[in-house]
């Protein structure tokens, strides 16, 4: 299980700058979206803009992450979008990010092109406090997964004033029992499993679908049990193709002549490692490959036709499922009731049935992995499906 570092306390931090109130007044914020984007941003934009600007405040949008702050001169407007009540109508239903966002250069590892064609990676993160104080910003919202709220922890450390609002389909952030876009992701992933069993069926064919989760597979476990797969194989249970392989051949014997397995693309066999097709400095891995592996391997095993279908960035775009818009709009909300109440430091989070605050450090210390003792995997094993262990 992947775990970050550990040194520090768990008290929710206060703003450290006050007036006679105990908290420095806010007249100006910023909102930014870090990392891949995840259906659900645009509502927790609009609810925060709205939130905003009925306590008198200001609100502008970082554009692409924090490039809008650290390369200002790029863009015609600034880097910065001045939000208001007319600039966030009509777009909670809308997938992407009206901000922009990028999951390259990250600001506490900026990648810098050295003459001899290396890169060495440096902190900008100062640069960006200081832009904040420039641009007249008191607070920021940081809309974002581990690695964005990662760095609104290290922001905070300098002296910026932030609350982190918890987003990615992956689902994998401790301390929050839902981060938005998940939803939207398991409902698509469960239509397209619905879609593929009629065609392997026909075809009497093994269906092999990836889907996104590098490190958790709540995606391919949530999907392929709603979806009802044969075989589910996530990252935290390394699987043994040979397994897998048995399962099948063994629906064909009873006469079900096709199988659907669902792969999560952090998913990596027993003695293996995960399948990397790229890797970059400043960002995390590129992963993929793994469904068209598990296809190839189960056709040469079982001499079962075998196809692979990767879902990949169709998980993260169109518009949020009615619980990820609602989940948005309340992370939005109480992200902006935390400024009001001078919390700092802090990620909202879902705890039903309220919004809790929890410490950035806490909330990014450990991931959510999948428990190998929850109820879904034991549904999933008492309904037949394998998970190739
Ligand atoms: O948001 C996280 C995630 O969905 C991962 O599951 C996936 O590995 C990654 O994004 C892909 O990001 P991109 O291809 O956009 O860099």
């Amino acid at each position: 299980m992947p775990r970050r570092s550990r040194s520090d306390s768990d008290a929710t931090t206060k703003t450290p700058m006050s007036t006679k109130s105990g908290r420095k007044r806010i007249r100006r914020i910023a909102i930014n979206t870090g990392g891949g984007d995840a259906p659900g941003l645009n509502a927790v934009i609009r609810a925060v803009t709205i939130g905003a600007v009925h306590r008198g405040w200001e609100v502008v949008g970082i554009r692409d992450g924090y490039n809008g702050l650290l390369m200002p001169d790029e863009y015609p407007d600034g880097g910065l979008i001045p939000l208001n009540l007319a600039s966030v109508r009509g777009i909670t239903h809308l997938g992407g990010t009206i901000l922009g966002t990028t999951n390259k250069g990250n600001p506490l590892e900026f990648p810098v092109l050295q003459k001899d064609g290396s890169y060495k990676t440096i902190d900008r993160s100062g640069e960006i406090v200081r832009a904040c104080r420039k641009n007249k910003i008191d607070a920021v919202v940081a809309i974002g997964g581990d690695g964005s709220l990662s760095i609104a922890n290290a922001l905070c450390e300098k002296g910026l004033r932030i609350v982190g609002v918890p987003k990615t389909i992956d689902n994998d952030l401790s301390e929050t029992v839902a981060t938005f876009g998940f939803d939207s992701a398991v409902s698509f992933a469960t239509e397209c499993l619905d879609r593929l069993h009629s065609t392997a069926e026909a075809h009497r064919r093994i269906m092999v679908v990836e889907v996104m989760g590098r490190y958790a597979g709540w995606i391919a476990l949530n999907a392929g049990v709603s979806g009802t797969a044969d075989a589910i194989l996530i990252p935290e249970i390394p699987y043994d193709i040979d397994i897998v392989a048995r399962k099948t051949a063994e629906r064909v014997r009873q006469g079900k002549k096709f199988s659907i397995v669902v792969v999560a693309e952090g998913a990596k066999p027993k003695g293996g490692s995960r399948s990397v097709l790229e890797r970059e400095v400043g960002r995390a891995e590129r992963l993929g490959g793994i469904g068209e592996t598990v296809a190839r391997q189960l056709q040469e095993i079982t001499g079962q036709e075998s196809r692979h279908v990767v879902l990949g960035h169709l998980q993260r775009g169109g518009s949020p499922t009615t619980f990820d818009r609602l989940l948005s709009l309340r992370f939005g909300a109480a992200a902006i009731r935390a400024l009001e109440e001078g919390q700092n430091g802090v990620m909202v989070a879902l705890d039903p049935p309220t919004v809790r605050y929890v410490p950035l450090k806490k909330a990014t210390r450990r991931m959510k992995v999948v428990p190998l003792d929850c109820d879904t995997i034991l549904t999933a094993r008492d309904l037949g499906i394998t998970f190739g262990d």
